[in-house]
């Protein structure tokens, strides 16, 4: 908090950030009342994935030409990011009903923005921008809400300063990042120390306007949404399993895009079905990118019952029908090679573990630690809460599957793990209330609508 505070940040309304502001939003956050007991049945189509919704933005805004999207996730980490480059100058039609059309720039067509760009609860926003807009001609300055505020920006900063980048943190390599305009950046062969396809991606978007090649290499396959995406566009990327360049000076050309639905938001339902006895739905049009299945390799390893129907290509990402009905669950060891491509998913992973029978390991996973919350933390909190025997680890949590009584968990302000909880009523002994769920919206706008509509009985109250 002290480094917002301290900064006197304003954000793009020109209020202060400060304590007052900051609590009284915390203060105004809705808390999830979920009703025990019931099943999900029917069919459904969850909203649009966030991380091909953020690309999809940034990369029609650089391109030449009208790039229509379809299927845009109306949430608030996507607004943010298209709210920023409405503030770049450039012209965006929508969203309407998912739909928004985007009249690209090209490549050196941003304009400075007249405040701080505010991004929100948004990492992907403020990461991937951070690597935009190092090579811009204008100087600017990123923010956002007390969680991204406090979320390590190191791990974009040092490599982009590698390549000559200015950018300015805090003491604790933290937002705001002040990004120095009218830098030469040089192309860079990074080896990256974490899995994290935003610091890939971030790295991939300087090196569009660094002199010569930039290459990023991975420890394990991350998403890979940036790079198929500039494909898409025309810009080329020379791919192999963990490596992925791009030479700087190129074009990218307007396209048609369709997002597909989240499967990080099909995940709360996936769990939902698996745990509630007499579940039988049918999410429709999820992405099944295979950077992105690891919630699907799991959920079947712990007994699960998940058919992929119909599976096709829409624009370049694979996107499939899913059915999946109750089954029994047992516990795992969870694969470590699966850890970064079920990233997003273990909030609800976790509520799959306390409904299984025996134990589930979790190890390989300390990123989990720096997400929207402690992801480790807050739900083994809110595990024992619900009595549910859930050690934390360093690195992962340890995880008797049994009874889940009611009771009342704090989200922390963290989007998948105030959904994850809601599905866990399925299940409980009584009701399950959950404190501070305003940012659902941030990546699944209306999903007490939707999960109510498949047969969770739950409700928003203020
Ligand atoms: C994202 C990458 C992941 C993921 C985040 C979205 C992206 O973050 O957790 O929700 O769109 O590139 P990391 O790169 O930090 O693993």
């Amino acid at each position: 908090m002290s480094n917002v505070m301290d900064s006197g940040i304003r954000r793009n309304d020109g209020r202060e950030i400060n304590q007052g502001f900051l609590s009284m939003n915390k203060h105004s956050s809705p808390q999830f009342k979920a009703t025990p007991g019931g099943s999900l049945k029917g069919k459904l189509r969850v909203p649009g994935d966030k991380s091909i919704s953020h690309r999809s933005i940034m990369l029609g805004a650089l391109a030449d030409g009208v790039t229509e999207i379809q299927g845009f996730l109306e949430g608030e980490d996507s607004l943010a990011t298209l709210k920023a480059f409405l503030a770049m100058g450039v012209s965006i039609d929508g969203p309407h009903e998912g739909r928004v059309v985007v009249k690209g720039v090209g490549m050196h067509g941003l304009t400075a923005p007249a405040t701080a760009l505010d991004l929100g609860n948004s990492g992907t926003s403020m990461r991937l921008l951070s690597g935009l807009l190092a090579g811009q001609e204008f100087d600017v300055e990123l923010v956002g809400d007390h969680s991204l505020m406090s979320r390590p920006m190191r791990r974009v900063t040092e490599p982009l300063a590698k390549m000559g980048a200015v950018i300015e943190t805090t003491d604790e390599g933290t937002a705001p990042l002040r990004i120095r305009g009218g830098q030469t950046l040089k192309g860079i062969d990074y080896d990256m120390p974490v899995a994290s396809a935003q610091v890939k991606s971030c790295l991939l978007l300087a090196g569009l306007y660094a002199q010569g090649k930039t290459c990023v290499t991975e420890p394990a396959p991350t998403r890979d949404h940036t790079e198929r995406m500039l494909s898409g566009m025309g810009y080329e990327v020379v791919r192999n399993t963990s490596r992925a360049c791009v030479e700087g000076g190129g074009h990218l050309k307007a396209a048609a895009i369709d997002v597909p639905s989240d499967i990080s938001s099909a995940a709360f339902f996936l769990v939902g079905a698996s745990i509630a006895p007499g579940s039988d739905l049918l999410i429709e049009h999820v992405g099944i990118n295979p950077t992105r299945t690891g919630v699907l390799e799991i959920l079947r390893l712990m007994g699960a019952d998940i058919e992929v129907q119909n599976p096709r290509e829409v624009g370049g990402e694979p996107v499939a029908d899913l059915r999946v009905r109750y089954a029994p669950l047992k516990g795992i060891d969870i694969p470590v090679e699966q850890v970064p491509l079920a990233i997003d998913e273990f909030p609800a992973l976790f509520v799959a573990a306390a409904c299984a029978e025996g134990r589930t390991v979790l190890a390989g996973a300390e990123e989990l630690r720096v997400k929207e919350s402690d992801r480790i933390q807050v739900m083994a909190d809110g595990l024992q809460a619900l009595g549910v025997d859930a050690q934390a680890t360093p690195d992962g949590m340890i995880i008797e599957g049994g009874a889940i009584n009611g009771g009342r968990v704090d989200s922390c302000g963290d989007h998948r793990i105030a959904m994850s909880f809601a599905m866990a009523a399925l299940r409980s002994r009584s009701e399950i209330v959950i404190d501070d769920c305003d940012n659902v919206n941030t990546s699944f706008p209306d999903f007490v609508g939707l999960a109510s509509t498949a047969g969770l009985s739950i409700q928003a109250v203020r």
